[in-house]
């Protein structure tokens, strides 16, 4: 049987450029597990920080390594360059021996540049089958305004928002005092201010005053054109993996718990700062509810392959709050994502398998 060549794309320009290197070595672990080896062979290519890709053997030196490879270092690795910032096309994506090579791409990239439709449109163009969901999916997965007009059209209960631009945060002193007052009159406090493309809440504030609003949303505004405010709640964080492409499947439900204020940068990625409890402890019948939404949300932004979807469960009243769905979820070992299918009866290197078998199902005509 010949072996189906995985290109693995990881690294990144993103702030998660760790986060990807971890997950691509718990994948590669994955495809090289028994059940695996026969079927596929890896090719490692490494996104660097600067945005430099390097193919050969550099990226299997970061996979061993885990450590990123700095700017400087990769003509003393062995790595072959097979593009620059400056010049990033497409032909000199095609050009070198080894993208060509590839049958079926894994692209295990997070946050902007990678998760948000623009490499899905390189690998598209390439007329390659990758793992995942396309340029659509991608795209309004990642930007929270996109994302929840979306579920708003599916019928997906949220917390009230607002959508706001840069322009008008940055606008003259007469305009966003009006804006201030707007979002104190229909959101109220806390709020929660947040960049719309972002990730691992990158920007994020919550405000529970206006000062605190002025300072959020001028925050927001230097990362982002477009920015959301959320009505904040008090609720338990959920969160549930669906995994197909036309009739996907949900798994089992989990809970984050943490002591910090709110999922924040730090408490995301500092051992031991939150806790992921697998089955979350909710009823059956909002279990149910959970998977039922998680599906719905993925046919509405159009994703494929995978995704995670987080909710806000408000004890109190019983309710189920969608918060966002991420197209390309952290994929280490410990992480959510892979956890929830284990869990659900699908160890790590059948989950890795069956995406590769629902890129090649999606890209084949019919
Ligand atoms: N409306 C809200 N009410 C209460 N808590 C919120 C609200 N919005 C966000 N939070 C808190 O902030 C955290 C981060 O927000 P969110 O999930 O929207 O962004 P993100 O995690 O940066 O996005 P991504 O998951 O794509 O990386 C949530 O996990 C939650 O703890
Ligand atoms: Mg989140």
């Amino acid at each position: 049987m010949t072996k189906l060549r995985v290109g693995l794309l990881f690294g990144g320009r993103s702030g998660e450029h760790e986060v990807s290197i971890n997950s691509a070595r718990a994948i590669a672990k994955a495809l090289s597990a028994e059940q695996n080896t026969s079927k596929y062979e890896i090719l490692p290519f490494y996104i660097q920080k600067d945005g430099r890709t390097l193919a050969g053997e550099a990226p299997q030196k970061v996979l061993g390594s885990g450590i990123p490879l700095l700017e400087s270092q990769e003509s003393s690795s062995g790595g072959h360059l097979i593009s620059n910032p400056q010049t990033q096309t497409l032909n000199q994506w095609q050009s070198p021996s080894q993208v060509a090579e590839v049958d079926v791409w894994f692209p295990i990239l997070h946050g902007p540049n990678g998760e948000d439709g623009t490499i899905q449109g390189l690998l598209t163009l390439m007329q390659v089958p990758f793992v995942g969901s396309g340029v659509l999916g991608s795209a309004m997965g990642m930007d929270k305004i996109a994302m929840k007009m979306a579920f708003e059209q599916a019928g997906l209960p949220q917390v009230k928002y607002k959508a706001i631009t840069r322009g008008q945060v940055w606008s003259n002193p007469c305009v966003f005092p009006k804006l201030c007052d707007e979002i104190e009159a229909t959101l109220g406090y806390p709020a929660f201010v947040k960049p719309a493309n972002l990730g691992s809440s990158v920007g994020i504030a919550k405000v529970r005053s206006r000062p605190e609003l002025e300072a959020a949303l001028d925050n927001a505004a230097s990362y982002d054109r477009r920015i959301i405010v959320e009505a904040g709640v008090v609720a338990r964080e959920v969160e549930c993996a669906v995994l197909g492409n036309d009739q996907p499947q949900a798994s089992v439900v989990g809970e984050i718990t943490y002591d910090s204020d709110f999922y924040d940068y730090e408490t995301k990625y500092t051992d031991g700062k939150a806790d992921l409890l697998i089955p979350a402890r909710i009823p059956d019948a909002i279990t149910r509810q959970i998977q039922d939404m998680s599906l719905q949300a993925f046919a509405a932004v159009d994703a494929a392959g995978l995704a995670r979807v987080d909710f806000f469960y408000v004890e109190a009243t019983q309710e189920v709050l969608i918060n966002e769905i991420n197209t390309l979820p952290g994929f280490t070992a410990t992480s959510m994502y892979p956890q929830l299918w284990a869990h659900s009866g699908v160890p790590f290197p059948e989950l890795v398998d069956r995406l590769i078998q629902l890129a090649v199902e999606r890209h084949s005509p019919n």
